[in-house]
């Protein structure tokens, strides 16, 4: 068993069962390299400060500065039985330079620390998850792009709805991972502040500089209550709460894309390469990516609830329950990354089956909506319109005809104001190209989201 930070206090050994039960160096070991960044502004700090000897506070970030090099070059080595993180790099330190290691933890608590650690990895996190957000948003940028001609039947219900332009749809899935961005953004404020100094909890008689490490170690604030810098991982529910909003929205756009892989819609085919197969079934090409994007969310929401769970009913300041803040956030955080990552390649192994989909154009009951504002513009009320339209479409399903098959003395029994203008928007780019609002799937409307989005994801 690797030596305690704590161990004089106690009469006896602790006994094995219980270091093992109560370590976390099985999972805290990936905020080393934070830890050690954190250990070097403070050392610097309590040498300039001459809470400590220079020349020990010199040492110290010589031998901090030796260990970072072996954690980003994979050479640490990480004791099993070490309590955790924070132990086992003090013990390593110790080896390293001797006495003035043991200087280090003057002014510093583990409660501190764990809390400025969690904070700076997840400062690192949030950028990198940004950055994936961005790369995903351009991914399907580059194929709303490529497709600014192609219309497709959109549904509500899952029934058959209005045709829009399919660049429209995936701006959609670009407009909400914006929101997602935001937030992730948003929560990185309560992030950067700089808890180091709080100690245990009630903070330290010695003469600390907490502003100095703040501008060390790049926090823009530094934290203004101790009891309040040891208690709360609210920072973490919020980025679990985003990022579990954010595989709310994974999910969504995964469904959409298996429903339209199946024979059934057929409006897009995922390449072979991005796909799975059955072991029973020789013609099948199953999207299980999609699939597990869209469990991926039971998995987060999860990871939220276990923290939320967590936090409820604690009483202030340090207890060691907040040791379990950390599997779920590293789950929930690579779990987002790894689907972000595949989800970018995926969407450009995506090819738009045009042909097939025109054909589901043919259904004139998408047009119905038009033939509606085409008599409202004629001076019609909307219901009086609306009940027109609903006989018109019982008619021709009851005479097996189309709208657009019947002659316009035919259609003038439905309403006299009928001329032969509606057979110019029986079609769904007549239909598109009718919408005028703002956010519509105008084409020329879209044409400029398109654009702007373009310069946006810059
Ligand atoms: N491993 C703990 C955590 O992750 C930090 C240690 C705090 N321990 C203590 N006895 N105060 O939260």
């Amino acid at each position: 068993m690797a030596k305690k930070l704590w161990g004089t206090r106690f009469s006896k050994k602790t006994n094995a069962l219980a270091d093992k039960f109560t370590s976390s160096i099985a999972f805290d070991q990936r905020l080393a390299k934070y830890d050690i960044l954190g250990s070097i502004a403070h050392a610097k700090m309590l040498g300039k400060q001459k809470i400590i000897p220079q020349k020990d506070s010199r040492q110290i970030v010589k031998g901090l500065n030796a260990l970072l090099k072996d954690v980003t070059g994979g050479k640490f080595k990480f004791d099993s039985s070490a309590e955790d993180i924070h132990s086992n790099i003090q013990e390593l330190l110790a080896k390293k330079i001797g006495e003035a290691a043991h200087k280090l933890h003057t002014a510093r608590s583990r409660n501190d620390q764990v809390a400025l650690d969690i904070k700076m990895y997840l400062k690192s996190e949030v950028d990198d998850l940004i950055e994936y957000l961005a790369q995903l948003q351009k991914s399907i940028l580059k194929l709303a792009k490529s497709n600014t001609q192609v219309v497709i039947p959109g549904y509500t219900h899952l029934q058959v709805a209005q045709p829009v332009l399919i660049s429209h749809y995936l701006l959609s899935y670009i407009e909400g991972l914006e929101r997602d961005k935001i937030r992730i953004l948003d929560a990185k404020k309560r992030i950067d502040v700089m808890p180091l100094g709080a100690c245990a909890f009630s903070g330290t008689g010695l003469p600390i500089d907490r502003e100095f490490v703040r501008k060390e170690l790049g926090f823009k604030t530094l934290t203004a209550n101790s009891i309040d810098s040891v208690s709360d991982r609210d920072f973490i529910l919020e980025v679990l709460a985003s990022l579990t909003i954010l595989s709310v929205h994974l999910s969504r756009i995964a469904e959409d894309l298996i429903l339209w892989s199946t024979k059934e819609f057929n409006f897009i085919d995922i390449d072979f390469s991005f796909c799975t197969g059955s072991s029973i079934m020789p013609h099948k090409k199953n999207p299980d990516i999609l699939e597990l994007i869209r469990g991926s969310v039971g998995k987060i929401h999860g990871d939220l609830s276990s923290v939320m769970i967590l936090m409820k009913g604690l009483p202030s300041s340090y207890n060691r329950d907040l040791q379990l803040d950390k599997p779920p956030l590293f789950d929930a955080v690579d779990t987002m990354k790894n689907i972000l990552e595949i989800f970018v390649e995926l969407f450009a192994n995506i090819i738009i089956e045009k042909e097939a989909i025109s054909g589901k154009l043919q259904d004139e009951s998408l047009f119905s909506v038009d033939i509606v504002e085409y008599l409202i513009k004629k001076g019609l009320s909307y219901r009086k319109a609306h009940d027109i339209v609903g006989r018109m479409v019982r008619g021709c399903l009851d005479k097996k005809k189309t709208i657009s098959g019947l002659s316009l003395a035919e259609l003038k029994k439905y309403s006299p104001l009928i001329d032969s203008g509606i057979y110019k928007i029986l079609n769904a780019w007549a239909s598109v190209s009718l919408k005028k609002s703002f956010g519509s799937t105008n084409p020329k409307l879209v044409a400029w989201q398109l654009a702007s989005w373009q310069k946006r994801l810059k």
